[in-house]
């Protein structure tokens, strides 16, 4: 049997969390033979909640659930850590501004930047979903620098998998037929989901749709889709965005498929334009246990203008963050 894997999942108590910790535990994330010690973070009202939620885990009894550590302490919750799902955060309430917004968040990923700094385990991988989960990945991975910088990554993973979705829906082909296809840029509506590489059934995903469609349909519709479904559900996404961690951390360890990539929010070397340091989505491949920047793309006028605009943004809240003394 491998050695356990010790998981840590903020806002355990949430939707996230409630859709995600059953998968954990029944062995999605790494792999169907490795055993799992989760740890529950969460804020004190909410500890309570978790430990319902921790009873059912429980109940489950899941092969690979070897122990389950309730906490609204972060030390104790990222001590010895291998992979850290950052899913607790201060949403964005009615009226408020995003300088308060990143303000609030700052509160909560400092702290558990400083608490992965000084417990987690030596392969610690850390995945922000909670939003603005590409500056919170940011602020946490300042506040760890022991940790190499490669190790903090933001979630688009869920946006990649959408855009999937839509493009296999209008051509009639099945997800797996895509390959290539890639989120760059923010987790937000300003992030731009790119066909020109991406290839169906090895031709040109870009060449197979109508330019007005992948500029007024398939774009806002990935971009927007988050909104679309509050509208409709009356929630955020939970389940969805669930299942896009699950990826994210099981394409991470076991590695992207030869000749395809996904796309992750991971720390840029500077590449395409994109600030150093910053923490954008790129398309990346994943080998060895680590995700790596895809290299030598060619990037034309249309796609060039949207990574501009959405890495601007990121170019924005890192300076915020950094004016409100967060890094
Ligand atoms: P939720 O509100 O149901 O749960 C959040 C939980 O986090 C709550 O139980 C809260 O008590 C907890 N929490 C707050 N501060 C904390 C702290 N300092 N430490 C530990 N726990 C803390 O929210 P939900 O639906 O589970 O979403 C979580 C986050 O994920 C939100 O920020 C949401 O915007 C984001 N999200 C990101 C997506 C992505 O693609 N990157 C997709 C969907 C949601």
């Amino acid at each position: 049997t491998p050695s356990p894997v010790t998981v840590t999942v903020t806002g355990a108590a949430g939707q996230i969390g409630y859709a995600l910790l059953f998968r954990i535990a029944s062995g999605q994330l790494i792999g169907p033979d490795t055993p799992i010690n989760l740890k529950l973070l969460e804020i004190p009202k909410a500890v309570t909640a978790a430990e319902g939620t921790a009873m059912e885990l429980t109940d489950c009894a899941f092969p690979l659930l070897r122990s389950i550590d309730v906490t609204d302490d972060a030390r104790r919750a990222f001590d010895g850590t291998n992979v850290a799902l950052l899913v607790g955060a201060r949403p964005r309430t009615q009226g408020m501004e995003r300088g308060d917004l990143l303000e609030a968040n700052g509160g909560i990923f400092k702290p558990q930047g400083e608490a992965i700094n000084a417990g987690a385990a030596e392969d610690v991988r850390v995945l922000a979903v909670g939003n603005p989960a590409n500056t919170n990945a940011l602020i946490t991975q300042a506040h760890a620098p022991d940790v190499p910088a490669e190790r903090f990554t933001a979630m688009t993973r869920l946006d990649h998998n959408r855009a999937l979705a839509q493009l296999a829906a209008k051509l009639d082909v099945g997800v797996n037929d895509i390959r290539k296809l890639a989120i760059w840029g923010n987790h937000s509506a300003t992030q731009y989901p790119d066909l020109f590489h991406a290839e169906v059934g090895g031709k040109n995903a870009a060449e197979q749709v109508e330019q007005s469609w992948l500029a007024d349909e398939f774009i806002p519709t990935v971009a927007k889709r988050g909104a679309a479904i509050i509208e409709a559900r009356g929630a955020s996404s939970a389940a969805s965005a669930a299942n896009a961690a699950i990826d994210h951390v099981h394409t991470w360890v076991n590695g992207t498929a030869e000749g395809d990539w996904t796309s992750a929010g991971v720390v840029s070397d500077g590449s395409y334009g994109v600030p150093e340091g910053l923490i954008s989505s790129f398309p990346v491949t994943a080998r060895d246990g680590r995700y790596e920047i895809v290299q030598g793309l060619d990037i034309d006028p249309f796609s060039r203008e949207r990574i501009d605009a959405s890495v601007a943004e990121l170019t924005e809240e890192r300076d915020t963050v950094r004016r409100l003394g967060y890094i």
